[in-house]
């Protein structure tokens, strides 16, 4: 980098052109598309963190019970010298990974990773308190496309929580999985967790729950499309739906119109009219079987050696090294 940082402002820019691009792409879809990144602002990332207290989303908690019954044996089996955490949200599970490692103490360090900024100094500094010994390090950015920037001592143990890589479609999917196998050296392993394939009712409550946080969570998406590109959204003419599709083995949230509206984004040139009916898709949330997730993986040269599951078999973590 020049000391002015012109070559970072250059690289923000393309990136920031980048992100136009792709988001008049999506919306000019048959079915429009909205990137689930878009959800994630401050009130967005509070609402998920509702979202997790919920009865009816099963996921979060499911996760948390795995890791309380087998975070020693993965930290074992990890031998790591280095925890980087992707897409870290509010922070909370890592500390049960912490708890069980030994080198935490003794040179470790953790590194998070996430694009909500403020989410993640508060982390940075309650980890901080909480571990003394253990250095800390954050990193605001976006798990797709800034894993090279996270640099930590190896062995590293990277994880991915909350079924988050649900959320890629298969192409973006087997993408980050290769990026972040070029980066793992011998030894480096991948904590990932995958909600399950399971009962359609059961995964269809936890996208719509009957407090409506979920569907005010979807809604915040057109809020942040319009702050952040001038976009002119009416929240009021849309409402939140959640299927899942068996065949896919996925969640879709969309937006449906329910009255005419037409909404415009000058920034990239976009305009439409919507009619009643008309929807737009603003999530997946892919949900795995042990066979689908490990020829996912396998498509990276990665490695399932480790399947760490609840009494259900509601969500699972997988532990995956690169392949020889
Ligand atoms: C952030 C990926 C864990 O897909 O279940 C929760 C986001 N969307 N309710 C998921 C979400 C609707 C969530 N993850």
């Amino acid at each position: 980098m020049s000391a002015d940082g012109s070559d970072d402002d250059t690289s923000r820019s393309a990136a920031a052109t980048a992100e136009l691009a792709a988001l008049r792409e999506g919306l000019s879809r048959p079915l429009p598309e909205l990137d689930a990144r878009y959800f994630y602002d401050d009130r967005g990332s509070a609402l998920f963190e509702k979202i997790t207290e919920l009865d009816e989303y099963y996921p979060t908690r499911t996760e948390v019970s795995i890791l309380e019954s087998h975070a020693h044996e993965i930290m074992r089996d990890a031998g790591a010298r280095s925890l980087v955490e992707l897409g870290s949200g509010a922070g909370r599970k890592i500390r049960l990974l912490l708890d069980a490692w030994p080198s935490r103490d003794d040179g470790g360090r953790c590194v998070m990773l996430d694009v909500n900024e403020s989410f993640l100094a508060s982390s940075v500094r309650a980890l901080s308190d909480r571990y003394p010994r253990c250095s800390f390090g954050g990193v605001v950015g976006d798990f797709t496309k800034d894993l090279a920037r996270v640099t930590a001592p190896r062995p590293t143990l990277t994880v991915f929580f909350a079924g988050t890589v649900g959320n890629l479609h298969p192409d973006a999917r087997e993408r980050f999985f290769s990026t972040l196998a070029a980066a793992m050296a011998p030894g480096d392993s991948f904590l990932l967790g995958v909600d399950l394939v399971k009962d359609r009712a059961k995964i269809e409550r936890a996208y719509n729950d009957r407090h409506g946080v979920t569907a005010d969570f979807n809604k915040n998406a057109l809020r942040v499309v319009n702050e952040r590109f001038g976009a002119d959204f009416d929240e009021s003419a849309f409402e939140h739906r959640a299927f899942y599709d068996e065949l896919e083995q996925r969640i879709e949230m969309r937006l449906r119109a329910v009255r005419e509206c037409s909404v415009s984004i000058a920034a990239i040139d976009w305009r439409r009219s919507f009619a009643v009916g008309d929807e737009i898709r603003t999530e997946i949330s892919c949900k795995f079987t042990r066979e689908s997730i490990s020829r996912s993986l396998a498509t990276a040269s990665l490695d399932v050696r480790g399947w760490h599951t609840d009494p259900e078999g509601l969500f699972a973590l997988a532990h995956c090294w690169r392949r020889a």
